[in-house]
């Protein structure tokens, strides 16, 4: 999905958070020689220490203590029991982890949970509307889009994203803005055939 999960218009970009971690890395040396010998620069901290994380999943503030290097895929799965978003590859290349971050298509096994706090996530378990199911979770079911379901919530996700995103306007547009999700199932002719289905109804709000 690459380019296409990746978000800047909402504040909530990796390279600026990376960039922030480098600052500060740099920023502690310079201060202590700065201040001459009797300063003593800290530590390098242990990754591993936990760090107090304040996750917004589904409209609700999650608190959570977690190795600094936990992925929002991780928080979700290991910490928070919210098991449908997949690990598939674990590296950025399936999509199986898809999430939404302030609307945006992210690959959460690649981002890290910490970057993540005040955003807004929302992950499968919070699309459908109590006993209602979302639009596009109806329509993957009558347009029997999926075989053994691992890619499902990922490509409910970035569906729903892609309709909102104005990109479901024909099939090939539909292919080329999913492709980021890979479904070993084949079950792609259903899948676009479920985003066209429910993309006027999300379209019309
Ligand atoms: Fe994240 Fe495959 S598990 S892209
Ligand atoms: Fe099996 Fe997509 S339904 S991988």
């Amino acid at each position: 999905m690459s380019d296409k999960s990746s978000s800047s218009a909402s504040g909530f970009n990796r390279r600026a958070f990376m960039t922030a971690a480098v600052g500060t890395a740099v920023a502690t040396p310079l201060t202590a020689r700065a201040a001459g010998p009797a300063v003593t620069a800290a530590p390098p901290q242990d990754p591993q220490l936990p760090v107090d994380v304040t996750l917004k999943v589904n409209g609700q503030d999650k608190h959570l203590s977690l190795d600094a290097r936990t992925t929002v895929l991780d928080a979700m799965r290991e910490h928070l029991g919210l098991t449908g978003s997949k690990k598939g590859c674990d590296h950025g290349q399936c999509g199986a982890c898809t999430v939404l971050i302030d609307g945006r298509r992210v690959l959460s096994c690649l981002t890290l949970a910490f970057a993540a706090q005040g955003h807004d996530i929302a992950t499968i378990e919070g699309l459908a509307d109590g006993d209602h199911l979302h639009p596009m979770q109806q329509a993957f079911i009558d347009q029997d889009a999926f075989q053994c379901g691992y890619c499902t919530p990922g490509q409910i996700m970035s569906a729903v994203a892609c309709v909102k995103e104005g990109h479901a306007n024909s099939d090939d547009e539909i292919r080329e803005y999913m492709s980021g999700n890979i479904c070993r199932c084949a079950a792609y002719p259903n899948i676009v055939a479920a985003i066209k289905q429910a993309a006027p109804e999300i379209l019309k709000g």
